[in-house]
């Protein structure tokens, strides 16, 4: 164990496993203090198990933070191709499934291992299962008690998470501490996260495990992808993409024809005079959702008997289906968290804190969250690298 680290990393997750790595590899002698009993617990079972790890299309404008510009300084320094040749040194074999997402073709615990390694080549010690009681500030130092000893160093580096799937020993400790020295922090919220629905939208739970392809819009964000109704409400990748734009009271709108084109419907009863609306939904949609929303719109008759203004509305109510949940699965359930502590408060180019020299907040802790499919490890390996070049 290094007695006298020049930089002490709290957590020992993707973010401060990098940071840990890069900064031994630059000569600076770490210490990471992780709470579990072991590293890395969220990226084991990140991906299914399979760690979504980066993504081809990184860029800012898929993160969301109070300061859109924040994040581009550290995902421009540190990119997908810097960690795919860091994964393609350790031989680990990897594929695109899809939309730019790339994951191990064999397990996360490769991504893991090669971490551990990387902080090993440059020196550092990950102690785990170390329960901090309390940290301070004096002399130019930080130090960090643990329930078995304490720990002192010039720097300091936040790499503690947000506060999502709090069963896995998460929590909001990285606030607190932010808030310790006086650093702001952006109301956290539940981020990728299904949805739950309620009153007359609660129907649709009748549909559970029904799944099918939307767009699905909150406000300006839209996202083409999968959406699936549980016996809560609606999940899947669609959903969990819009539920970080989503806040409580507003609808969502759900085009459940993506593909249609105004006037489809009243093409089709040109085409087909004798159709009915459900069966011209079963062609295109699961049987049981076509069911509920013809049921829904109230229509059995032949499209012949509709008027073309009719058809158009019904056209612009499949286009924009509106639920208003009524919440979320909360943290429990949400992959990632959005807000944290506050960017406003940090250098964007070496993630310190502007008002207390040596203090460093990287990954899901500061207010950046990415979109579903390997994002958000790429702002925990892209900060924690920034950091890494400072301490
Ligand atoms: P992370 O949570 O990885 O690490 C924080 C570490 O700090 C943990 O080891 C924790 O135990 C430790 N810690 C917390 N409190 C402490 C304390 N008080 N004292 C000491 N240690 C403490 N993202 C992605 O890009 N692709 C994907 O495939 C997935 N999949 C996925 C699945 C599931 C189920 C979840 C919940 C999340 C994902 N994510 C994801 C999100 C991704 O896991 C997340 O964004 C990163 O792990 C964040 O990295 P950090 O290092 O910031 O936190």
């Amino acid at each position: 164990m290094i007695e006298t680290p020049d930089a002490i990393i709290l957590g020992a997750g993707a973010a401060g496993l990098m940071c840990a790595a890069q900064a031994g590899q630059r000569g600076r002698r770490v210490l990471v203090i992780e709470g579990a009993d072991r590293p890395g617990k969220k990226i084991l079972i990140s991906g299914g198990g399979r760690c979504n790890f980066t993504n081809l299309h990184v860029a800012p404008d898929r993160y969301l933070s109070a300061n859109p510009h924040f994040a581009k300084s550290a995902l421009s320094r540190y990119t997908p191709d810097d960690f795919l040749a860091l994964v393609g040194a350790y031989g680990i074999a990897w594929h695109e499934k899809t939309l730019g997402q790339l994951f191990c073709d064999g397990s996360a615990r490769q991504i893991v291992d090669m971490l551990l390694d990387e902080v090993t080549k440059g020196g550092g010690n990950v102690a785990c299962g170390h329960t901090i009681t309390s940290v301070s500030h004096a002399d130019g130092l930080f130090r960090v008690t643990t329930d078995s000893t304490t720990f002192a160093a010039p720097a300091l580096v936040i790499a503690t998470g947000g506060p999502s799937i709090p069963k896995m020993g998460a929590s909001g400790f990285a606030y607190d501490l932010a808030r310790q020295f006086g650093l702001k922090v952006v109301e956290p919220r539940p981020a990728l996260v299904p949805l739950t629905l309620s009153g007359d939208d609660a129907l649709f739970r009748d549909l559970s495990g029904v799944a099918t392809e939307v767009n699905a819009r909150a406000g300006k964000a839209c996202f083409r992808e999968a959406a699936l109704f549980t016996h809560r409400g609606l999940s899947g990748p669609a959903i969990l993409q819009i539920s970080s734009y989503w806040r409580k009271g507003d609808a969502i709108g759900i085009d459940f024809l993506p593909d249609r084109a105004p006037g489809w419907l009243v093409a089709t009863k040109a085409a087909s005079p004798r159709a009915t609306l459900r069966s011209v939904l079963k062609e295109a949609l699961p049987d049981r959702l076509a069911n509920t929303l013809a049921d829904k719109l109230g229509l059995d008759g032949i499209l012949a008997g509709q008027t073309d203004a009719c058809l158009r509305d019904l056209e612009r109510q499949l286009a924009d289906w509106r639920f208003i949940p009524n919440g979320s699965e909360g943290f429990a359930k949400a992959e990632v968290t959005v807000g944290g502590i506050s960017t406003a408060e940090l250098s964007s180019k070496t993630m310190e804190a502007k008002r207390v020299p040596g203090l460093y907040v990287v990954g899901e802790a500061v207010d950046v969250t990415g979109w579903l499919g390997g994002y958000n490890f790429q702002w925990a390996w892209a900060s924690g690298w920034a950091a890494a070049q400072s301490i």
